[in-house]
């Protein structure tokens, strides 16, 4: 994840906005940069690799200016160079930034063609240009900014300075974190409140969409719709911690709120932006080769693989042994020559999915991994580790690091089908091109918790509580029950809506909730009739789907509107309603949502 911070001082802030930076390096970052305003004019300097690079050129080439921003950059659009590294500029406009600029190719297009030259490969520096275009149409710097953000699609966070403004700092959210802070004839800006802690704790938190003006007698707040708005100041705790709640009640609402940011990362960590294709790390073994997959994890991270499943037999026509770790190391599964074995642990440290692990690599498997800890005795153990981009998951109910592993397995789904040749370039460029939405679709998911507010307070009082899905809304029905049952205690299950008359639907009756995650897709009319077998018995359907309640023929409890999006990538999105029901209804049951009765985060014995 990269990491923003901006500061407009008294005195000169080169100085503090290294030491503000040197708190985001838990976020990982391969390079970094502050820019000043100088005697009027914008200045930076950066640096490939760690942050002691870019001091030593600071001590070489030193920077004045009160006001500044301030970078570290994990490479997304462009390589890990200098040239690369954030800030980018023109004369007249600086620009630090997180997340992904969604439209940048058209952005450029459109800008070269009136003559702007672009210097690095970075969505980055559309965002430069635009805003110095819109300045150069005679528009105040604050009026550029608000037409410029107009135009940008994506989950972004943006911090911004203008030459000639010693006292004038930019801030905008729309998916990824940004925090004010408030200090004494000072005012500053971060990707978080730990960022800040050295300066203030007296912060405020940019909600989705809003964007900022910041000057050192304070700040103004507009929304997305620009109206002026009012955000609570809170004291941060941040100061000892080194990962904090934000502004939220539990870090595994902080977690959920973050995966815009960090599914943007995740993906861009592993697909060209540039070129819209996957560009997937050299496993070893030849994708275009491999007669079957084996797949195994625990718990959410299985049913991130059973996702995988689904994904890689319809697209790569690859077929895919998958099951849970603690059955596969006992099974003595037979397993191909040269097959692909590939594990899914946040923790890299589950004892079931090491002991599979170790079991196929003993049997001549590639050993691929997917990790939210690149140093895990998993990652070690693998012959190649990839790399889950979510940043600490402290809550023990895995959220972020689920539709992270979402967004690896779907890049590695796209690089096989890719190597066998059964996609065109022109479909790889379409899956790819629907996955760098899910970011923007999932910030408007959660931009309105209320509707799942309002779904907990009956769920709460459920006893039991069935969840139904076809297809890849099978496994995510999996993982909604799997998320309501470990933090709120309520007893639920998953099931395959197809499975309901063979048995469960002799649980049906008006006091079972049933949860149905059933996207317009090709099984949609066949979950359908699942529902009305559910209605037909008083079942009380909560239905997550983009179709419109009215259209499916049958009495709903509740229905949560979802935006459209394609077949491939449902799961990521409809991950977001089950996590956020789960979270609700555990906040409801006054149970302890982070660290829930009975749970580790990693299960390090059998
Ligand atoms: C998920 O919410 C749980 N915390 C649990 O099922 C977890 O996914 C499982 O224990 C696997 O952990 P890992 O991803 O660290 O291997």
């Amino acid at each position: 994840m990269c990491g923003i911070v901006g500061i407009l001082g008294k005195s000169a802030v080169a100085t503090n906005l290294v030491d503000a930076l040197r708190r985001l390096e838990y976020r990982g970052y391969d390079s970094a940069g502050i820019a000043t305003v100088e005697h009027g004019a914008l200045e930076r300097r950066r640096a490939e690799g760690k942050l002691r690079n870019l001091e030593s050129r600071l001590l070489s080439e030193p920077l004045a200016g009160r006001t500044g921003i301030g970078h570290t950059r994990w490479a997304t659009h462009g390589r890990p160079t200098e040239r690369n590294a954030h800030p980018h500029m023109t004369a007249n406009v600086s620009v630090v930034h997180n997340g992904i600029i969604e439209n940048f190719r058209e952005l450029r297009l459109a800008l070269e063609a009136k003559g702007h030259r672009f210097e690095t490969e970075t969505d980055t520096e559309a965002v430069v240009h635009l805003i110095t275009d819109e300045m150069k149409r005679g528009l105040s710097p604050i009026d550029a900014v608000r037409e410029a953000l107009t135009h940008l699609q994506g989950a972004f966070a943006l911090g911004i300075i203008f030459a000639g403004n010693d006292d004038l700092m930019i801030a905008a959210r729309q998916g990824s974190p940004l925090a004010i802070g408030y200090g004494s004839g000072e005012m500053y800006l971060g990707s978080d409140a730990i960022a800040l802690a050295p300066f203030t704790d007296a912060i405020t938190y940019l909600e989705e969409g809003d964007w900022a003006v910041l000057r050192r007698a304070g700040v103004e707040i507009f929304d997305r719709s620009n109206a002026r708005v009012e955000r609570p100041v809170i004291k941060s705790v941040a100061s000892s911690l080194l990962v904090d709640k934000g502004n939220h009640r539990h870090f595994m609402a902080k977690e959920i709120h973050e995966q815009p940011e960090v599914i943007s990362h995740t993906l861009a960590n592993y697909i060209d932006m540039v070129e819209g294709r996957v560009n997937f790390p050299d496993l070893g073994i030849d994708l275009a080769k491999i007669n079957r997959v084996t797949i195994s994890a625990c718990g959410t991270a299985y049913y991130a693989g059973l996702v995988a499943k689904y994904w890689i037999e319809r697209t790569a026509r690859v077929a895919v042994e998958i099951d849970v770790a603690s059955e596969m190391r006992y099974r003595e599964t037979p397993l191909p020559q040269d097959g692909l074995a590939v594990f899914v642990s946040q923790s890299g440290e589950t004892a079931d999915t090491l002991a599979t692990l170790r079991y196929c690599k003993v049997n001549g498997q590639r050993i691929a991994s997917i990790v939210n800890v690149r140093t895990s005795t998993i990652a070690r153990e693998s012959h190649a580790a990839l790399p889950t981009l979510a940043g600490p998951e402290i809550g023990v109910a895995s959220t972020k690091a689920f539709t992270c592993q979402l967004s690896v397995l779907a890049c590695l789904a796209i690089a096989i089908a890719r190597a066998r040749a059964t996609i065109t370039p022109q479909q790889e460029m379409e899956l790819v091109a629907a996955l760098m939405e899910i970011p923007r679709h999932i910030s408007s998911i959660i931009r309105n918790e209320q509707p799942f507010i309002d779904i907990a307070q009956e769920l709460s009082k459920a006893t039991d509580v069935l969840y139904l899905g076809r297809g890849t809304s099978f496994p995510i029905a999996l993982e909604g029950a799997l998320k309501l049952k470990e933090i709120s205690y309520i007893h639920a299950e998953g099931y395959a809506a197809g499975e309901l008359k063979h048995g469960p639907i002799a649980l049906i009756d008006e006091r079972v909730p049933v949860i149905v995650v059933a996207p317009q897709d090709d099984l949609f009319e066949k979950t359908l009739s699942n529902m009305q077998e559910v209605a037909a018995r008083g079942g009380q359907i909560i239905l997550i789907s983009d179709a419109p309640a009215d259209s499916v023929g049958c009495k709903l409890a509740a229905h949560i509107q979802m935006p459209t999006v394609s077949a491939f990538t449902t799961p990521l999105l409809y991950a977001v309603p089950t996590q956020l029901l789960a979270y609700h209804t555990a906040v409801v049951m006054g149970t302890d949502v982070d660290q829930p009765r009975n749970l580790a985060k990693s299960v390090t014995v059998e």
